[in-house]
């Protein structure tokens, strides 16, 4: 039923609007213009055509099967529509429209929920700003037209932030596989859509912005998302950590807060990674997305900087990073790669000196190595390498050997080294400002394998 919402043939928009400006109409164009290629059905008892499309007075006159219907009318008319959708066939009704428990019509959320389980449809809201899943160029929300596509798909519990977030990803070039705002979660949950992504075959990660999960339902939320966690990494931010925090939570979403250390102990006994800020969240996800899982822990770090070498060493200890202690043979391997002044060891140092060369050869010989899982590349602008050439280099090597050592990378610079790390990151090398963000994301994902691991021996 839920997985009507990643292969609709059909989707109607009850409340299209011939305004621009009105969300109807938002929801409408966007369904349009990010080229859905299946049948859209303006649903509006007030026109005849909207946006070139033939309206429809009511779902129920709709000629042919409607998957999915995106509500968008004033609240008190919305247990009507529902029961259409149920008389229609409809298996999803994403409820757009506000005024429901978030302003205390507990009963007029109720109702909806009880009007859509007589009829057997599900409900994903309502106040939410709708959904998304970009593999069939499905954009059926009011947000931004041009989401970028990837693999990484997004729950937001709230709607604002999860706008604001699309925005975000668009900007600092995130691909998403999906987008679901959830509001009031009067039926469809976080825990239900992550069982539905982690059997989506275009999703490879789920992040969650989470204020809390409902009241009487913390055990089921564990029981879910330990299952999902086996398919596919979860990394969640949990809002809502101090006791001020809390109580905005429960005026904002209503949700359970409960006291963050319960919190902490449920994500941890579900696998599930757990984020401080939204920036570490789409870091971590991103190295998911992008790289294999590692094979093990024994991490190499190759720099041209010590400095970033030690703040990546310091980073790589305090988050159980193990790095390895080369043997003499890779030692006198990782020699052959650097200036006699060069460090061996880890990190290995090709100094300030370093040229591609130096970095494809040490390279090289840390994909060929046994002895090493992991690799962390780091970059400081140097007046000799010009950063745009290594990154260039780098993915050639990568894309030629198909290398499947999981690998992050961190480039310290300016305005050319912020180009190069656009350049990897577009061609599936998480890359990061900073070393600690880079050694942060491998952690997670060294954690999560031993997890996995872990849990499957049992
Ligand atoms: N069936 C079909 N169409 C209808 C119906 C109906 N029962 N009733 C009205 N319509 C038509 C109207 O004629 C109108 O079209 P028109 O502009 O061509 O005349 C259109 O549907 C919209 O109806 P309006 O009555 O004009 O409603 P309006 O657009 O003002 O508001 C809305 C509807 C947007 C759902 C509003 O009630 C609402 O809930 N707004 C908040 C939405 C929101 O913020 N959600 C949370 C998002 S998350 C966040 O925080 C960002």
């Amino acid at each position: 039923m839920l997985k009507a919402l990643l292969e609709p043939k059909s989707i109607a928009v009850i409340g299209a609007s011939r305004t621009p400006g009105k969300i109807g109409y938002v929801i409408l164009k966007n369904i349009m213009n990010y080229g859905y290629k299946g049948k859209i059905y303006p649903i509006n008892p007030n026109a005849n055509e909207i946006l070139g499309l033939k309206a429809y007075p009511s779902v129920l006159s709709v000629p042919e099967e409607v998957d999915v219907a995106v509500i968008a009318i004033p609240a008190q008319e919305v247990p009507k529509a529902i029961e259409e959708c149920g008389k229609k066939g409809v298996k999803v009704a994403v409820v757009i429209s506000s005024g429901f428990s978030e302003v205390g019509n507990v009963e007029l959320e109720e109702k909806i929920v009880k009007i859509a389980r007589e009829h057997g449809v599900r409900i994903l809201g309502p106040n939410i700003f709708g959904y998304a899943y970009t593999h069939l160029n499905i954009n059926a929300t009011f947000g931004p037209l041009e989401i970028e596509k990837g693999n990484i798909a997004l729950i937001s519990q709230s709607g604002a932030l999860g706008i604001a977030l699309m925005g975000w990803t668009i900007m600092n070039e995130i691909g998403l596989s999906a987008l679901f705002s959830v509001g009031n979660m009067a039926d469809i949950d976080v825990a239900e859509l992550s069982e539905l992504l982690a059997d989506d075959p275009n999703t490879k990660v789920i992040a969650i912005y989470l204020e809390g999960v409902k009241s009487g339902r913390g055990r089921e939320f564990v029981e879910k998302m330990s299952k999902v966690t086996m398919k596919k990494p979860v990394v969640v931010i949990k809002a809502g950590r101090t006791s001020r925090g809390m109580k905005a939570v429960a005026s904002h979403t209503g949700s359970l807060a409960g006291s963050d250390a319960l919190y902490d102990a449920a994500f941890k006994q579900s696998g599930i990674i757990r984020a401080s800020t939204v920036e570490e969240m789409f870091d971590i996800a991103r190295a998911f997305a992008q790289q294999p899982l590692p094979r093990g822990e024994n991490t190499i770090i190759i720099t041209n900087g010590g400095g970033v070498g030690v703040l990546a060493t310091d980073a790589a200890e305090l988050s159980g990073v193990k790095l390895i202690e080369p043997s003499q043979n890779l030692i006198n391997a990782f020699k052959q790669t650097m200036p006699w002044f060069g460090s061996p060891r880890n990190p290995v140092d090709l100094t300030g000196q370093a040229v591609v060369d130096n970095y494809i050869k040490a390279l090289k010989v840390a994909v060929e190595s046994p002895e090493i899982d992991n690799i962390v590349i780091l970059y400081c602008r140097t007046a000799i390498l010009d950063p745009r050439d290594l990154a260039k280099a780098i993915v050639e090597f990568y894309e030629e050997n198909k290398v499947n050592k999981a690998t992050v990378i961190s480039f310290v610079g300016g305005q050319d080294t912020y180009d190069a790390m656009k350049y990897l990151n577009r061609h599936n090398l998480p890359s990061y400002p900073s070393p600690e963000r880079a050694v942060n994301a491998l952690s997670k994902m060294i954690w999560y394998k031993k997890f996995v691991e872990h849990k499957t021996r049992k």
